[in-house]
């Protein structure tokens, strides 16, 4: 199946109370771990492209290449978006016009007048050429690609405004961090989420920062109205964890262990793993 917006998957999952996981990509192997788990689950899936991740792997239309290529290589009919994630303005323009099927706008940095503004004529521009569009209000904590949130929660008013314009899908900050939680974090914001949801009705609502929030609290945020779940470091936890236990072991001196494609499967099977994890506690498996 060629790639599809996100609409439609979203949609079915706010009506059907699950989420779904977007998993955000860095190479080939992840990419590849990640279409193969989402086609053997039988799970719709998105996959992430962050700026900095869209600089290393030679640019948005080399991107678009290898995952159109992918789908039809492997073989993949369950539905599957790519989505620049935390976009700037122009990061928006250059995926849209490099074949991406969804983007997002990270506006939550600017006042919430030009973040209305830029968020207004990126929509109109989506809507004509048919991708997906997300938003953000009120900015996720952490760091992510040199970008350092500071991890307020967000003005349920502001979203309301954000939602009103037809975007796809918003994230809100309610407290959730990018990367590894700290010991001390207080844990996500239900009552920021609550007032969110009831303003923005049927609106999808993103969760970035899907590492490591606690499987209950998940569950709570995907019955508040939560729709996409980001995740990021997890995968790349578990992938160093793999490539290193490999090399500690000296299995990259057995054999022909120095090869590229033998030293990288570890880390590429504890993805797929870590994936059908997250799918299952999303609830997206069998949704295709
Ligand atoms: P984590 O890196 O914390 O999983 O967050 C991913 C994310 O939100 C990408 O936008």
């Amino acid at each position: 199946m060629p790639l599809v917006n996100a609409k439609e998957m979203l949609t079915k999952a706010k009506a059907g109370h699950y989420a779904v996981g977007q998993f955000n990509i860095n190479n080939l192997e992840w990419t590849k771990a990640i279409l193969l788990t989402a086609e053997e689950l039988k799970s719709p899936v998105i996959l992430g492209v962050s700026e900095g991740a869209g600089k290393y792997m030679c640019g948005y239309k080399t991107i678009v290449g290898m995952v159109n290529g992918m789908l039809e290589e492997l073989g993949i009919t369950v539905p599957v978006a790519l989505h620049l994630d935390h976009g700037s303005y122009e990061g928006a323009k250059k995926c849209i016009e490099a074949g991406f099927s969804s983007i997002m706008f990270d506006g939550s940095h600017y006042p919430i007048e030009e973040n209305f503004e830029k968020t207004k004529e990126l929509v109109a521009i989506c809507e004509e050429k048919g991708l997906s569009i997300e938003a953000e209000v009120g900015s996720i904590g952490g760091e992510e690609d040199g970008v350092i949130g500071m991890g307020e929660c967000a003005d349920p008013n502001e979203c309301k405004m954000i939602a009103d314009l037809g975007v796809t899908m918003l994230a809100a900050g309610i407290g959730n961090i990018h990367g590894v939680y700290p010991e001390n974090w207080p844990g996500l914001s239900f009552e920021t989420l609550d007032a969110i949801q009831e303003k923005t009705g049927a609106m999808p609502l993103v969760l970035h920062g899907g590492t490591g929030i606690p499987d209950d609290m998940i569950k709570k945020a995907i019955s508040l109205g939560v729709s996409k779940i980001n995740v990021n470091t997890e995968c790349q936890l578990v992938f160093a964890e793999a490539t290193r236990a490999y090399i500690e072991a000296g299995k990259d001196k057995q054999g022909k262990g120095f090869d590229p494609r033998k030293l990288l499967a570890p880390g590429t099977e504890a993805i797929k793993a870590k994936v059908k994890e997250k799918m299952e506690i999303f609830g997206s498996v069998g949704k295709a």
